[in-house]
């Protein structure tokens, strides 16, 4: 073994952050810049379906709240393209091949938001899930990634208050409310679940991930910890859980419960799902009308460039 290999090796067993300029295997970067670029997308792509309620939030308070978030999103997918910019991943090769649909981005945002409870449930749910998943990235082993984490992560617990906080207010409205908001936790409850990914005996990539302590939580782990959080926020709604199957387990000290649609999983993970053609070129159609803007700014700094040489 190489003394780089036996030093990052070192590094990945004492915990010690594996930074930009350090030596890496190449299936490490590899893996590091296709999790965050994926991680970044869906930042981006995440905004769609909450801004399809902007111009229709019932309160200007709740507007102004909502505005909030979808800007936090837009800024966590700058520092996660930055991070994955420290890896060689550039971001016009990521954008284009998320558009093309060779990078993925995360199957939540491939469901439509069809009333308000929607947006209050996103919120909840949506970024509730993914801060399961990235308080447990914030110990990942590269270390721009882990201080992304550490930033999104407060901005992400906001989203998820404000998110339930909408969600009370309709459990506490009219039964039209109430009914709503069950409806969209019907319709939410499970793509929820779906984001940590497939069962980790299906995950291709866990074993590496895992083991250069890149994912320091297992799918299936991640997945409980989130079922095992949110039961009781659901049931304080006075809302029901679209699962059967669930029921708290006295010994194992966990929620079970119901088995997953994989399949609606996969085809929605390969560009079959309800909204991932309108998605795509929402975003397709937002790279170009902002051609312009990127060639402005590259123009303005050659032209820096030239004056200052
Ligand atoms: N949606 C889309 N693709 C998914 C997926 C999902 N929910 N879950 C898994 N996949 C894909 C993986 O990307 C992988 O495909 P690839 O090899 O082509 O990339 C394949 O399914 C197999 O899955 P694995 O479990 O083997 O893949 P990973 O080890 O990468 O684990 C993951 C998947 C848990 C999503 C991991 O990539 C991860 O933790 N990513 C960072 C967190 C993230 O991306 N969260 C997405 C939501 S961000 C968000 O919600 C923003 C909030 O502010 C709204």
């Amino acid at each position: 073994m190489s003394s780089e290999q036996t030093s990052f090796e070192r590094k990945i067993e004492q915990e010690i952050a594996v930074e930009p300029k350090d030596w890496m295997p190449d299936g490490y970067r590899k893996t590091l810049v296709r999790q965050i670029g994926q991680h970044a997308h869906s930042e981006v792509v995440g905004m769609l379906p909450e801004a399809n309620w902007l111009t229709r939030a019932p309160s200007l308070r709740r507007k102004a709240v909502l505005l909030a978030k979808i800007q936090d999103e837009a800024g966590h997918g700058l520092y996660l393209y930055s991070a994955a910019e420290t890896l060689g991943g550039e971001r016009h090769d990521l954008y284009e091949k998320m558009l093309t649909g060779e990078m993925k981005y995360s199957s939540i945002f491939n469901y439509p938001t069809l009333s308000w409870a929607d947006v209050g449930v996103v919120g909840w749910l949506v970024d509730g899930a993914a801060i399961v998943n990235q308080v447990a990235l914030c110990r990942t082993s590269y270390g721009p990634y882990a201080r992304a984490m550490v930033r999104i992560c407060k901005e992400e617990s906001f989203h998820q208050r404000q998110g339930y906080e909408a969600c009370r207010a309709l459990a506490d409205g009219s039964e039209d409310q109430k009914a709503m908001l069950q409806d969209s936790i019907n319709r939410w409850w499970w793509p929820a679940l779906m984001m940590f990914g497939p069962n980790d005996s299906e995950s291709p990539n866990s074993a590496k991930s895992m083991a250069w302590k890149i994912k320091r939580v297992s799918n299936d782990d991640l997945r409980q910890k989130f079922v095992d959080n949110t039961v009781h926020q659901v049931l304080a709604l006075g809302m029901t859980i679209p699962d059967p199957d669930l029921k708290w387990n006295e010994e194992t000290g966990h929620y079970e419960f119901g088995e997953i649609n994989w399949d609606e999983f996969n085809q929605v993970i390969h560009g079959h799902g309800i909204c991932n053609h309108e998605r795509l070129k929402d975003k397709r159609d937002a790279w170009e009308a902002g051609a312009w803007v990127r060639e402005a700014a590259v123009a303005y700094s050659k032209k820096q460039m030239e004056c200052a040489a």
